[in-house]
C-alpha cells in the first residue's frame, strides 16, 4: 500500500534518523535535500518558507519563531558590532525596542529617520551605516512608503534596504521587485491570517543573503516549530482571497467612518484624501489592505465607552485575522515611545486602530455604529 497525502503531514519530530555513516555524508553533500535536526530544517518549515519565497519573488527564505526574530535575523545578516543602521521613525514599537534597547547593547547603533526625510538619507548616513529598515505601510498611521524611490536612495548611499511587509502582505506589494534586499514579515499576521500562529519569515533577493539568514536562524535558535509551520502553510493558501475581502471591507468601513460626525479623522490609504493615495493604488496593485486607524475625541472615557458598546468586535492588540478586532496604539504597540514621539506620530488618546476582517461588512458597520452611538 502506498500512502500519498494531498497535504504535507506534520513532521512533529526534533530529529531525523540515518541508516549509517554513508547516509550522514549524503546529508552534508546534498544541502537542502535531507533533514537531520529540526532546528536546522524541517519539511514543514521548509514548505512554508518556499511558498512565501515564491509569493515575494525571492531567491531564498527562512521562517523564524516570530516576526521579532525575523527582524533580528535580517539586521544580523548585514550588521555586526561597530556598525550603524537607519530606521524609519514610523515603525512598529517592537522593532524600535529591539534596535534601541537590545542591539545597541551588542554594539549596533541606530538613527531614526524622520518621515519628512525618508528619501533624503545623506545627512544620516555614516561611514559604518549598513542598512535602512522601513515598513511598506506604517503602523498605526498607514503611511505608505514609496519603495522604488527608497531603494534608489539606499543604493546611492551604499545601504541595504530591509522592508517589513507585514501590513501590506505580498498580495499587495512585493518589495524585492521594487529594489529591496530583504523582506521580513510577522507571519503571525496576514500570511497565516487566523490569529492562531506566532511566526516570522525573512526573504532575500540574493541567495547568499538567504543562506546567511538560515545560518543565523540555526545558530541563534530562532527556528519555527513544525506545527506552527504547518498552520502557517495552511493559512497562506487563502492569502489572496482574504486580502481581497479585507481590502474591500476596509474601504467600505473607511468611507462609513469618514462621514460619521463622531469621527474626527480616518487614516486609510484607499481614501482619496490620504496623502499617498495614488502611490498606494499603484504599489498595492489596486488594493489597500485591511488596516485602518481613526480618531474620536481625545478622551479615554469616550474610548472606553466605544469599546464597551461593541458586541462583535473585540479589543485584541494584534491584527490581520479573519475576524475584525480593534487595538489601541497608545496603550499597546506604541506604549514604550516618549510622549513627544507619540505626539509627533499623531498617536493621541482618541486614536483607535481597526483590523478589518472578512465578515459581512453590514454587520461590522452596525457594530461600529453602536459603539460610536455610545460616546
Ligand atoms: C509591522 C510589524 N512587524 C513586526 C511585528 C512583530 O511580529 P511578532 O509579534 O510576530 O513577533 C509586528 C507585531 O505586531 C508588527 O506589527
Amino acid at each position: 500500500m502506498s500512502i500519498s497525502p494531498k497535504v504535507t503531514p506534520i513532521y512533529q519530530t526534533s530529529v531525523f534518523t540515518f541508516e549509517d555513516l554513508n547516509a550522514l555524508e549524503t546529508y552534508f553533500q546534498e544541502p537542502g535535500k535531507h533533514y537531520m535536526y529540526t532546528r536546522y530544517g524541517n519539511p514543514n518549515s521548509e514548505e512554508l518558507a518556499q511558498e512565501i519565497n515564491q509569493l515575494e519573488h525571492g531567491q531564498g527564505a527562512v521562517v523564524t519563531s516570530s516576526g521579532m526574530s525575523a527582524i533580528l535575523t535580517a539586521v544580523l545578516v548585514y550588521a555586526k558590532a561597530g556598525d550603524h543602521v537607519l530606521c524609519a521613525e514610523e515603525i512598529y514599537g517592537g522593532s524600535s525596542s529591539l534596535l534601541s534597547n537590545e542591539l545597541s547593547r551588542l554594539g549596533i547603533s541606530v538613527t531614526y529617520v524622520p518621515t519628512a526625510d525618508s528619501y533624503s538619507l545623506e545627512s544620516y548616513v555614516q561611514e559604518n551605516t549598513k542598512l535602512m529598515l522601513a515598513e511598506t505601510i506604517s503602523n498605526p498611521m498607514m503611511m505608505v512608503m514609496d519603495l522604488s524611490r527608497l531603494a534608489q536612495v539606499c543604493l546611492k548611499n551604499g545601504l541595504k534596504l530591509v522592508v517589513d511587509n507585514t501590513f501590506a502582505s505580498p498580495a499587495l506589494t512585493q518589495p524585492l521587485q521594487l529594489g529591496a534586499d530583504l523582506v521580513i514579515h510577522s507571519v503571525t499576521k496576514y500570511l497565516s491570517g487566523h490569529s492562531d500562529v506566532t511566526a516570522g519569515v525573512v526573504i532575500a533577493k540574493a541567495e547568499a543573503d538567504a543562506n546567511r539568514a538560515a545560518q543565523i536562524m540555526r545558530t541563534w535558535g530562532l527556528n519555527l516549530s513544525p506545527f506552527e509551520s504547518w498552520l502557517g502553510a495552511r493559512g497562506l493558501k487563502t492569502l489572496k482571497l482574504r486580502i481581497r475581502e479585507h481590502s474591500r471591507n476596509a474601504q467600505t468601513i473607511a468611507e462609513f467612518l469618514q462621514q460619521h460626525p463622531k469621527v474626527q479623522a480616518v487614516f486609510y490609504p484607499g481614501l482619496p484624501e490620504h496623502p499617498q493615495h495614488a502611490l498606494a493604488q499603484t504599489q498595492g496593485n489596486g488594493k489597500c489592505g485591511g488596516m485602518l486607524s481613526f480618531r474620536i475625541a481625545d478622551d479615554a472615557e469616550a474610548v472606553n465607552q466605544f469599546m464597551q458598546a461593541l458586541s462583535h468586535i473585540p479589543f485584541a492588540p494584534s491584527l490581520a485575522g479573519v475576524t475584525t478586532s480593534i487595538s489601541y496604539p497608545l496603550g499597546t504597540s506604541h506604549r514604550g515611545l516618549t510622549k513627544e514621539q507619540q505626539e509627533n506620530m499623531g498617536i493621541t488618546v482618541g486614536l483607535i486602530r481597526l483590523s478589518v476582517g472578512i465578515e459581512e461588512v453590514e454587520e461590522l458597520i452596525a457594530d461600529l455604529e453602536k459603539g460610536l452611538a455610545a460616546i
